[in-house]
């Protein structure tokens, strides 16, 4: 085969076409491994092979048995006119190994061993001759991935010689790395290394672009960092890594020299989005003590079910089915102008902890609703509404003397005058009747047999009605007497967040148990 040359001109050639010569030098297999994976990664083109019009290789011995071993059938050459061969064949074939020709990367790899060896950079620089910043500068060039620095010590093989690291190398397009090229990735990551010294090898990209990739990718991995640091203790970084990955923020980043208000406002946005779904505070303790950790004016919406004191001990066994019971528990047992007492301080206590414009619900029974009203009142608290619970599947009627009880009372206050939130949602749904069954099916929580936990367990539908007209995503809602967590647990599937207290034991753990099923 026949080729027409000029100095340094580029062609592909088959394979079969190239001899080689006699090797002064050995070769050395594991940077043949590493070639061979660059190559694969960036192809052929990016590692041009040195021969003479014949097919004689004087350069490119380790790529050469690279491609062999690929199996590649055409690569791409320098054909050199027999002058210029001559003077590269005599250099590379002939000289030894300290006189080889030197690029940047050669000493950079020459301080490294110095200074692996034990050298100071300062010895270093005496010994060589040089200033200390330049061998802090080629000893910086370590932070290079190895295996992006094979990739660009494989274009500068045939460079030649050249005392200044910082000239163009001889074949520009195969050898476009500098020093100072380099150093602009010194801080990215292995993968943003690689990326970039493939892409610019291969000649996909030119030395603007990789300028200015790398001024991005810096710009984002500072971004990452301090979102990081800002949302740390979330699950919510990886989520707003994603977002930055996306490179939307880095010429912000760059303006701002750090975080700028599209930043900013995507990590409070998300950071919200955390709040809203993970602040949820469960406290196992008596609500007179315990109400008293809860903030003045920092609760929007107050949605409690305290007790109603309408517990008996009046107790209907059956042959062969649950008993009928009306005795919730010692906790709601009270002597009634005592339990009429208390109603003075859980109302001084909303108003209290209620922010101005919060709104509140307080589930009782017919029987104590005007002295209840009474104190919300006396408290400085505005009385809105009194709402009916309609139970569709109220406990059996055993003496079938009197009306059957499937009401309950939901009182609906306000702090302040106008202004509350209120979600209207139709002529319909605003009725003060709300209309379910009791909680029933997997909502109800049962002990270890199977029996009911809670006897007044109520239904999330009602619960999340309210939390809905009366709060809006990311607002704090408050149940004094939470039971086994259904104020929680509606309160969280909606996006609010969440302070409530239970004195009892049983019923304070599966409240927290239903709060981490979630
Ligand atoms: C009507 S129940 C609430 C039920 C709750 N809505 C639910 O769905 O699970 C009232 C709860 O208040 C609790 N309780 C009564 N007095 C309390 C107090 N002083 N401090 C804290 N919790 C109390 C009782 O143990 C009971 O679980």
């Amino acid at each position: 085969m026949n080729t027409t040359t000029t100095e340094s001109s580029v062609q592909e050639l088959p394979l079969a076409f190239i001899r080689q010569r006699h090797l002064v030098r050995a070769i050395n297999f594991s940077y043949v491994d590493q070639l061979v994976r660059s190559i694969k990664r960036v192809g052929v083109k990016a590692f041009p092979l040195a021969v003479t019009p014949d097919g004689t290789l004087f350069g490119g011995n380790h790529r050469f048995e690279a491609f062999s071993r690929i199996g590649v059938e055409k690569c791409w050459v320098h054909v050199y006119q027999p002058e210029s061969i001559d003077r590269e064949a005599v250099e590379l074939n002939e000289a030894s190994e300290q006189s080889l020709p030197m690029n940047f990367t050669d000493h950079a790899e020459m301080v490294w061993r110095k200074v692996k060896a034990g050298q100071t950079q300062q010895q270093v620089a005496v010994e060589l001759g040089w200033t200390r910043e330049r061998v802090r500068d080629y000893a910086a060039l370590q932070k290079i991935a190895s295996e992006a620095w094979s990739l660009i010590g494989a274009t500068f093989q045939f460079v030649a010689p050249s005392t200044d690291e910082q000239s163009a190398p001889m074949f520009g397009a195969a050898a476009p790395f500098t020093e100072g090229l380099l150093r602009s990735i010194i801080p990215l990551t292995p993968d943003q290394q690689l990326e970039l010294v493939s892409e610019l090898a291969s000649g996909k990209i030119q030395k603007s672009r990789f300028t200015k990739l790398a001024k991005d990718y810096r710009a984002r991995n500072d971004a990452s960092t301090w979102v990081r640091q800002q949302l740390a203790g979330t699950s919510m970084v990886d989520r707003c890594l994603a977002e930055v990955a996306k490179g939307i923020y880095d010429a912000e980043w760059q303006a701002n020299q750090g975080p700028g208000q599209k930043l900013k406002q995507l990590v409070d946005t998300i950071r919200e989005e955390w709040e809203r779904k993970n602040s949820v505070t469960l406290i196992h303790g008596d609500f007179y003590e315990r109400v008293r950790d809860v903030g003045d004016d920092s609760v929007d919406l107050i949605l409690t079910d305290p007790p109603y004191n309408v517990a008996n001990e009046r107790v209907f066994k059956f042959e062969g089915r649950s008993d009928i019971s009306q005795d919730f528990g010692e906790w709601d047992k009270f002597d009634p102008e005592v339990f009429i007492a208390l109603f003075d301080t859980w109302a001084k206590e909303f108003h209290r902890i209620l922010a101005e414009n919060g709104s509140g619900y307080v589930f009782t029974s017919d029987r104590y609703i005007s002295h209840l009203r009474e104190a919300l009142e006396r408290a400085g608290l505005t009385f809105r509404a009194t709402l009916v619970w309609h139970k569709t599947n109220p406990g059996t009627q055993v003496v079938k003397t009197n009306f059957k009880s499937a009401v309950e009372y939901i009182l609906f206050f306000t702090k302040g005058g106008t202004g509350h939130t209120f979600n209207w949602q139709g002529e319909n749904e605003m009725h003060n009747f709300i209309e379910t069954p009791i909680c029933g099916g997997s909502e109800r929580l049962v002990d270890a047999k199977k029996e009911t936990l809670h006897p007044t367990q109520k239904p999330l539908s009602v619960l999340k009605h309210l939390l809905e007209v009366s709060s809006h995503p990311g607002d704090l809602c408050f149940d004094g007497f939470m039971g086994v967590g259904s104020t929680a647990r509606a309160a969280r599937d909606m996006g609010r967040k969440f302070i409530g207290i239970e004195q009892d034991a049983a019923f304070f753990e599966a409240a927290q148990r239903r709060m981490s099923d979630v």
